[in-house]
């Protein structure tokens, strides 16, 4: 309940920096230059890239039915108000949506210890002008307005 209620504020001021555009599409289409760090080849990055905003739909879509499903099958308290037919759809749609949420963050950790210097980004807020610059340069360009 409180994770549901706290990542809603959080998604709130989050989801208009993580719309899906044409470029993310791109850059999910050009996924093996992105392992293979041919940055290059791939569309410029704004504030997250579409891996990280991908990770961020399938958090509000999980964390939604987690909590949905999560009351349904909730004893003694709300479980009795639904048939035992809606209970079980709702035990498995609670099993699948906690799995996808679990590999999504193990997908997650294993990126921020493909990519050096993200970690810093997760633990103090702030990362390094060359790590925006290489990382996220569409996002380093609005921030930094001209000044190198
Ligand atoms: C969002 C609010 C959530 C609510 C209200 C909720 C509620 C519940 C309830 C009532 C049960 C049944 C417990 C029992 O009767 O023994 C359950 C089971 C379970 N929950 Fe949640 N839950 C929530 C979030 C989560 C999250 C975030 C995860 C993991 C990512 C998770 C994973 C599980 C698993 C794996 C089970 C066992 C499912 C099974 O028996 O197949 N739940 N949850």
């Amino acid at each position: 309940m409180v994770l549901a209620i706290s990542f809603g504020l959080l998604a709130k001021r989050f989801h208009a920096d993580n719309r899906i555009t044409d470029a993310d599409r791109e850059w999910v289409r050009r996924f093996r230059d992105v392992v293979a760090n041919r940055d290059q080849n791939l569309p410029e990055v704004g504030r997250y890239n579409a891996g990280q905003k991908l990770l961020f739909w399938v958090m509000v879509t999980t964390i939604a039915l987690l909590l949905v499903s999560g009351i349904v099958i909730w004893q003694p308290w709300f479980a009795p108000w639904f048939s035992i037919g809606l209970t079980r759809v709702a035990v498995l749609i609670h099993a699948l949506a906690a799995f996808v949420l679990t590999a999504g963050v193990i997908v997650h950790i294993y990126a921020v210890i493909w990519i050096k210097g993200t970690l810093r980004g997760m633990t103090r807020g702030t990362v390094t002008r060359t790590w925006a610059k290489h990382h996220h340069p569409g996002w380093y360009r609005e921030v930094s307005k001209g000044t190198k």
